[in-house]
């Protein structure tokens, strides 16, 4: 059975706040925009992080994001594009780029990647 639960999401780059109810067997950011609320995203399969929000209260079931690693995820970031609900939430959107350099700008250009991109050493 289908359970609800609601968002509240600050945009931050909008300046713009919107609150609904999502069902715990879609997709966050598939139900937002089903509900007209439109947020940025690209790959939309849990790579490119431009889904990332910091996560303020709740939490958010997303095995398939792959593109997140886990101790970003322990510091509060989730995927909207692979995220299902599993309680009522309050996001932020994040800044432009934010999680990807706080997940990767350490590595590159400063010599550490030697065998592909690290995600969850150190
Ligand atoms: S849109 Fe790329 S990770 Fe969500």
């Amino acid at each position: 059975m289908t359970r609800y639960y609601s968002i509240h999401i600050y945009d931050r780059q909008a300046n713009t706040e919107y609150t609904a109810m999502i069902p715990d067997d879609q997709y966050i950011l598939k139900s937002l925009e089903e509900q007209g609320i439109k947020l940025p995203f690209s790959c939309r399969n849990g790579a490119c992080t431009t889904c990332a929000v910091r996560r303020l209260e709740g939490k958010i079931y997303h095995p398939e994001a792959m593109g997140l690693s886990l101790q970003l995820e322990e510091e509060g970031y989730n995927l909207l594009c692979v995220g299902y609900p599993r309680s009522n939430l309050v996001v932020e959107t994040q800044d432009e780029d934010e999680v990807y350099e706080l997940q990767f700008g350490r590595y590159f250009g400063k010599g550490k990647v030697l065998f592909g991109i690290p995600l969850d050493e150190d």
